[in-house]
Order: C-alpha cells, then sequence, then structure tokens
C-alpha cells in the first residue's frame, strides 16, 4: 500500500484535515502536472494539490518574479502603497467582470470572505447573509458561520455556535426533486426568495455563494439560476458575492466562474489559483460605489500578510502565464474530461452522476441497490468505498479531490494537463473504480 511506501510521519507535525486513520503523502518534488513522494514515485496531480496550483509545480516565470520581488524588496506594510501592489490591483480590474474594479488584499480564501462579508455588512448595515448548505467558504470561525459542508460545520460548531449567516439549498437536482434544468432553475429560486423573505430582506447583506460548486460536489448552476438570483438581489437590495477561490484563474474555462453566467456580482473574492498556490494571497474584488464608501469612511481592519509583495509578484506574473494559452488549454481539453468520465459512468453502475466545468469535475457514487450513497458522512461513519476508490488511484499514480461529503470524487487537474495526461487520469480512475466495485 502506497502508505507504507512513505517514511512514517513526523508526529512535530499536525497537518491540516487531521485524519488519525491515513497516513498523508509525503512529497517531496514537483514538476508540471506531476508530484513525486519521498520514494521517488510520480503521482499525476489531478487535484492540484488543494486545486490551487493551476499552473503546475514548475513554472519559471512565476518562480522568478517571486525572486526578483524577495530580492528589490520582500515585504511592505499592507498600510502603505508599494509598486507591485498597485500592479496586480490594476490587472485584476482588467479582468474581472464587468463593474469590479477594485481590489482589497487579503491572505487566505477564509479571510478574503470575511472581509467580504464585513464589507457588505458595513455598505449595507445589514447583518445576515445567505451561503448555500453543502458550500465551502472556509474553515475559520468566521468563514466557519458561512460555511454549509456538515462536516466543516459539525468540527466548528462543537463548543461554540457560529452567528451571522443563513442558509439556503444549492440548486441540485436531490433538493428539489427534479432533473429538468429549468424546473430546477426555477425551483430554486423560488426557494431561495422564500429564505429571503422569511429572514427578512431588509436584515441581509449579501449572498455568497460558489459559482460552480468545489470541493461540494462541482456542480454548475441549471441555466437561467442566476439570473434569477441576481434578478432577487435587486428586488431586495441584497449584494451578490462571487466566491471565485476555487473557479478563478481559468479553472472553469474563463477567467472567473461567474463569467459564464451572464450575470455580474458586486463583489468577487479570491485566493489559491491568482498565484497558482505558489505563495498566499487572496482579496476582495468590488465596485467603485462599494470602494468609495470604504475610502470615505475608513476601514479599521488590516492583516499584516494581506496583498504580500511576494504574492503580487507571483501574481502579476501567473496573470500573464493564464492569458498566454492557460485558460485556452482548458476550454480546448475540457470535452475530453467531459466525455472520458460520461463514459465511466456509462461503464460503471456505481458511478451515478458526472457533472462539473472547465477543469472541475466531479463523480458521485450510489449502491445501484439501494439508489442511496454506501457511505453518507453526514449520517454515518461505516466504511467508504469511495475512499477506496482514492486508495487504488493513488497506488496507480493518480491523485483525486475526495468531495464533501465523501461519496464524491473531485477531478481538478493543473490547467496545464494536456491529451496524454487527461487520458491517463482517466484510465486509472477507470481501473480504480474496477478494482474496488468489479
Ligand atoms: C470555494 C472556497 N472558498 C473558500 C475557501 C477557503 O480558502 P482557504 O483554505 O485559503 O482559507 C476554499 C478552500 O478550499 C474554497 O474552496
Amino acid at each position: 500500500m502506497a502508505q507504507q511506501e512513505t517514511r512514517t510521519a513526523n508526529p512535530a507535525l499536525i497537518h491540516h484535515w487531521y485524519d488519525p486513520n491515513t497516513t498523508p503523502l509525503n512529497i517531496t518534488d514537483g514538476d508540471g502536472v506531476s508530484v513525486w513522494d519521498d520514494n521517488g514515485k510520480e503521482y499525476l496531480d489531478f487535484c492540484s494539490q488543494l486545486y490551487c496550483t493551476n499552473l503546475g509545480h514548475s513554472n519559471e516565470a512565476v518562480i522568478e518574479a517571486m525572486d526578483e520581488q524577495a530580492h528589490q524588496i520582500p515585504y511592505v506594510s499592507s498600510a502603505k502603497r508599494t509598486p507591485v501592489r498597485e500592479e496586480l490591483a490594476s490587472q485584476l480590474a482588467q479582468i474581472a467582470p464587468d463593474g469590479l474594479s477594485n481590489t482589497f488584499f487579503s491572505v487566505s480564501g477564509s479571510e478574503a470572505n470575511e472581509i467580504a462579508v464585513q464589507l457588505a455588512r458595513e455598505y449595507q448595515d445589514a447583518p445576515t447573509v445567505l451561503t448555500r448548505w453543502r458550500s465551502y467558504h472556509g474553515g475559520t470561525y468566521g468563514a466557519g458561520a458561512l460555511t454549509g459542508d456538515p462536516e466543516t460545520r459539525a468540527t466548528i460548531e462543537r463548543h461554540a455556535t457560529t452567528s451571522g449567516a443563513a442558509k439556503f439549498l444549492p440548486p441540485i437536482p436531490k433538493a428539489f426533486d427534479t432533473h429538468d434544468p429549468a424546473e430546477l432553475a426555477r425551483r430554486a429560486g423560488e426557494h431561495l426568495e422564500f429564505v429571503i423573505r422569511n429572514e427578512d430582506p431588509d436584515s441581509i447583506a449579501a449572498i455568497l455563494t460558489e459559482p460552480i460548486a468545489g470541493t461540494s460536489g462541482a456542480f454548475p448552476a441549471p441555466p437561467g439560476y442566476f439570473d434569477h438570483v441576481r434578478d432577487l438581489c435587486d428586488e431586495y437590495d441584497i449584494l451578490l458575492i462571487s466566491d471565485e477561490v476555487i473557479t478563478g484563474f481559468g479553472r472553469c474555462g474563463d477567467w472567473f466562474g461567474i463569467q459564464t453566467e451572464s450575470v455580474n456580482p458586486d463583489m468577487i473574492t479570491f485566493a489559491k489559483g491568482i498565484t497558482s498556490a505558489y505563495t498566499p494571497l487572496a482579496g476582495v474584488i468590488t465596485t467603485p460605489e462599494i470602494a468609495s464608501f470604504v475610502q470615505t469612511n475608513g476601514f479599521d481592519i488590516g492583516q499584516t500578510f494581506g496583498g504580500h509583495p511576494v504574492g503580487c509578484a507571483a501574481g502579476c506574473a501567473a496573470l500573464e502565464v493564464y492569458a498566454d494559452g492557460v485558460i485556452d488549454n482548458v476550454t480546448d481539453q475540457e470535452t475530453i474530461l467531459e466525455t472520458g468520465l460520461q463514459e465511466i459512468e456509462a461503464e460503471h453502475t456505481v458511478v451515478s452522476d458526472t457533472r462539473g466545468r472547465g477543469f472541475l469535475w466531479a463523480i458521485e457514487f450510489t449502491d445501484p441497490e439501494t439508489d442511496e450513497p454506501f457511505q453518507d458522512p453526514r449520517v454515518t461513519d461505516e466504511e467508504n468505498p469511495v475512499r477506496d476508490v482514492l486508495q487504488e488511484s493513488r497506488k496507480r499514480g493518480a491523485l483525486f479531490g475526495s468531495g464533501r461529503p465523501g461519496f464524491q470524487i473531485i477531478i481538478s487537474p493543473p490547467l496545464i494537463a494536456d491529451q496524454n495526461d487527461l487520458q491517463q487520469a482517466l484510465d486509472i480512475l477507470n481501473e480504480s473504480i474496477t478494482a474496488v466495485f468489479g
């Protein structure tokens, strides 16, 4: 087993999402779409580590830009000006959806979401934010309140409740009992309006949502859904915030995931792919109206590492690389993933659904006898055979993501993956499902 191949874990390190029953890989090297463990075994990194190393593991332009900035001046206070920070803010204004032009930098996706919510509350003078059940917006206390994923919420709220967010159902067939996209969009939109009215529209500052769900299952919204959401936001004076922490920077085939829908949000939050995760950087891009509100009234909040110059240098270099063919690669190759996964679904009765966009896909597993998940981590802690598929893939040299809930697998390669990489990973996934389920 791959677990025995790596050296014993060093107890001095407590790694994140700690699970005493698993031993994570000890990754020592990376190049292109591959990583290597401490035994020299190669893996196709089809989860881009944490859905973030969008340019793979060895982009020289980004590394050189970081090096150059570190030599010029490695750190400047986030309360002061510095050219590279202003340059990146200007570049983000060029690629952001229409109407978004002003960036407040942060460090992580969780913190970017907390800042967006803080801005929305101040601007709207209203306390509540609506987010989806099954969403993921981060694991810090404030972002945890926004997150709908039951495992994260259970961990965070075991000892103290979070506040300030109310939840609505995502537009997925299981929640609204229809597979018809138009009907799904209609029912999910009506439900959202019910929640808005029930909460009291005047108390709602914003709706925060991923445009294409990330770790919760890569599901795109049915056509028309986001038009309905935008209309509701306009009607009830609610800000629309698009969480682009995973979907930003080409992952779904556009600069930002919401650009595939025909609506413009009032803010977007970003992290991960802005630097291809080579160094932490995150932020909120907002409208001139909200920016001018902040610039007029002040905003007495900041973070030491928000808009770190080395991160901003990495961001400027990464944007150039994305524009130079990487996003085109996603749109050119996405059908390979789509059709490959559909073939896997057709071949295995245990695969009940395949969905996604660009280079962000999920497959869902269901017991054909019961039409329910083999194990639903929301309600039981029995053995989960979907985890075994991930282990089998790892043995065969490909890393995929575990969905939350864990009856899904997420496929999210670096955006530079070529036809061969995609086909190889699909073959490994197919063989691994056969190895577990027959
Ligand atoms: C959609 C989304 N929002 C926010 C976050 C939180 O980002 P971070 O882990 O950088 O705090 C994540 C992390 O995976 C995410 O997927």
